[in-house]
């Protein structure tokens, strides 16, 4: 399966022969945060399987479908369950959504992901707002945006300088403060997986100042910056990272953690949604 402008422009035509109203937010729902899905009014769903070319998730806690409909009265289109590099798919396939949606004409998107809380005062059940990315992946050579510039959607070399929306992240602080949840902030490290980090790993992550870890999203932001997509990002913090080795990691604990995490981000999101 490979990314094709005359692919993407066909899944946005079938989206678009479904809800002809301009779509404005894109939502993406990461490991345990798919009930966020739920509150989505007058909507209905796609499963990916009914989308030619849409790439399927195979991983457990990710259900694999669109839905759109409104939310706070806003036009939204989420992705209950994204796919990730590591379950082979291409960078290109992985972040081929993201064109979808800018060909939707959507300006805007959220970004959710569970994640590894490295910095050590984090704890599971935390919500934390990305404020900037390490790419790794991209460092190690995966870049969404590797081979031939698709100049209709942005320039060869996009500026990162702000890949996190200012002005959404400003909005989201006021909210989160109201609705009384302790929002954290800190840099997301992108790492392709799917093996956790090892105690060595986690320390340089450290050391380098990430305060999260996880296996997603940063190729999805990469591709939205360059369509000039607004972006506003959050990690729930599944698990401790664990730095010296003491205890172990599991997809489980993950799971488990979402169930704290997805009311908080599903609040988040309503009043940011309210006040945009
Ligand atoms: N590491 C990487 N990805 C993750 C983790 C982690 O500890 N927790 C949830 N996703």
């Amino acid at each position: 399966m490979e990314r094709t402008l005359s692919g993407i422009e066909r899944l946005a035509g079938i989206i678009h022969s479904k809800w002809a109203e301009q779509l404005q937010f894109g939502i993406i729902l990461g490991s345990g945060l798919g009930g966020v899905a739920e509150s989505v009014q007058n909507g209905f769903s796609i499963p990916y399987n009914e989308l030619p070319g849409w790439p399927l998730s195979t991983v457990i806690g990710h259900a694999g479908r669109l839905i759109i409909g409104q939310l706070e009265n806003k036009n939204v289109l989420v992705m209950q369950g994204r796919i990730h590099f590591y379950e082979g798919y291409s960078m290109q396939v992985v972040t081929m959504p993201i064109r979808v949606m800018q060909r939707l004409g959507i300006k805007d998107l959220i970004v959710t992901n569970a994640a590894g809380g490295v910095n050590p005062s984090f704890v599971p059940g935390d919500v934390m707002m990305i404020t900037d990315h390490l790419n790794l992946m991209g460092m190690a050579g995966q870049n969404p945006l590797s081979g031939p510039n698709l100049e209709e959607f942005g320039p060869r070399f996009p500026d990162m300088s702000q890949a996190y929306d200012r002005d959404l992240m400003k909005i989201t602080r006021s909210v989160s403060k109201i609705k009384g949840i302790n929002l954290r902030e800190g840099v997301y490290a992108g790492l392709s997986g799917p093996s956790f980090e090892t105690p060595a790993d986690l320390r340089f992550l450290r050391a380098v100042g990430v305060d999260a870890v996880g296996m997603s999203t940063v190729p999805e932001v990469t591709v939205a910056r360059h369509g000039s997509m607004r972006v506003l990002g959050f990690s729930g913090i599944s698990n401790k990272a664990n730095l010296n080795g003491s205890t172990k990691t599991t997809h489980e604990e993950v799971l488990e953690a979402g169930r704290l995490i997805a009311p908080k981000i599903e609040a988040i999101i309503h009043g940011v949604l309210s006040v945009i």
